[in-house]
């Protein structure tokens, strides 16, 4: 029998991909760029199964191009990209990489918390620009982080795990969740779930782990950051569009808030204008999932979805299994 066909639209780690060709006759894209949606159509035309990228657009458009497929699975715990409800009504399995990437995502958002508190990246400048006289005082007073108050937004895997590593740090743990109380934080860390401006006001540390909805949208705007300490440092280690960015840019540039330790951001990979200049800001290029057990456990799993979308097995982490079930 002929193996199906499956498109790879980006190269991903060969754990995934040689799983993948056991099963399915392979093409992966040659070239390490995101696909324009003209070519991510064209490619997957005549592919029974894609596995693709959160740049990847995944919605009615694509479902008409590819014509073939029995699934899609998302290279990413984030599913903004894919539209789930018309992928449901259409009968087409589609499915994230949850947990595999939760211990690395949290822990980047961690270092971003030390880096912007600390002042990391501004000193590593100084030192290698070469300008440095010697030890002083005065130079680079960051915040300190023990004893502090920490706010998440969104508790869940990698919010819940953000929270649990703050046990080293003896901090105070505030936390949002649009859907029910997390019980774990509650018991194990004596969190309190609190309305969002209450946390806002409360926290010197912010992280978001919210997933990008219309309801999170620029949740992060100038009204929100009106409502932060002058001090309070905001990481974002999950979507961008959750900050309006230009509203940021503000708060930094005016002092309303203290710092921001971003990995994400609106526009990827474009920043809006001004954040490279500003010196409480630390930038990174979305690499919270970029250790080698995330992104090999990312590819297999991301495999195994859609080896079990083609022979008709329900996948490990399906985004619509009711779709199976029919
Ligand atoms: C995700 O998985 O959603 C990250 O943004 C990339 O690993």
């Amino acid at each position: 029998m002929a193996k199906p066909k499956v498109y790879v639209t980006r190269r991903i780690p060969e754990a995934g991909l040689d799983l993948l060709a056991h099963h399915a006759e392979l093409v992966v894209n040659p070239e390490d760029r995101p696909l324009s949606r003209d070519e991510l159509h064209r490619n997957a035309a005549t592919a029974d199964g894609v596995l693709g990228l959160l740049t990847d657009r995944i919605d009615a458009a694509f479902f008409d191009a590819a014509r073939n497929l029995k699934g899609y699975a998302n290279y990413a715990v984030g599913f903004d990209n894919i539209d789930v409800a018309e992928a449901t009504r259409r009968g087409i399995p589609v499915s994230n990489t949850p947990d595999v990437l939760t211990l690395a995502t949290a822990e980047l958002a961690w270092g971003l918390l030390f880096a912007v508190a600390r002042r990391v990246v501004e000193s590593d400048a100084v030192m290698r620009s070469g300008r440095w006289p010697g030890w002083g005082p005065l130079q680079f007073i960051g915040a300190d982080v023990t004893g502090k108050t920490l706010g998440i937004v969104g508790s869940g895997r990698i919010g819940t795990a953000m929270a649990r590593m703050s046990r080293g740090f003896d901090m105070k743990v505030l936390y949002t969740s649009s859907s029910r109380r997390n019980d774990a934080l509650e018991q194990e860390l004596g969190a309190r779930r609190v309305p969002f401006d209450e946390l806002l006001a409360e926290s010197d540390f912010i992280s978001i782990h919210a997933p990008l909805t219309p309801n999170t949208r620029h949740l992060f705007n100038a009204q929100a950051f009106a409502r932060m300490k002058p001090t309070a440092v905001l990481v974002n280690t999950g979507r961008g569009p959750v900050i309006d960015e230009a509203a940021l840019v503000a708060a930094l540039t005016d002092g309303q808030i203290g710092g921001a330790g971003l990995d994400v951001y609106e526009f990827e990979p474009k920043m809006a204008e001004g954040l490279a200049a500003l010196p409480n800001a630390v930038l990174l290029p979305h690499i919270g999932s970029a250790t080698r057990s995330s992104r090999d456990g990312m590819a297999e799993l991301a495999a195994r979805n859609l080896i079990a979308m083609l022979e008709g097995d329900t996948p490990p982490t399906c985004l619509n299994p009711d779709v199976l079930k029919k």
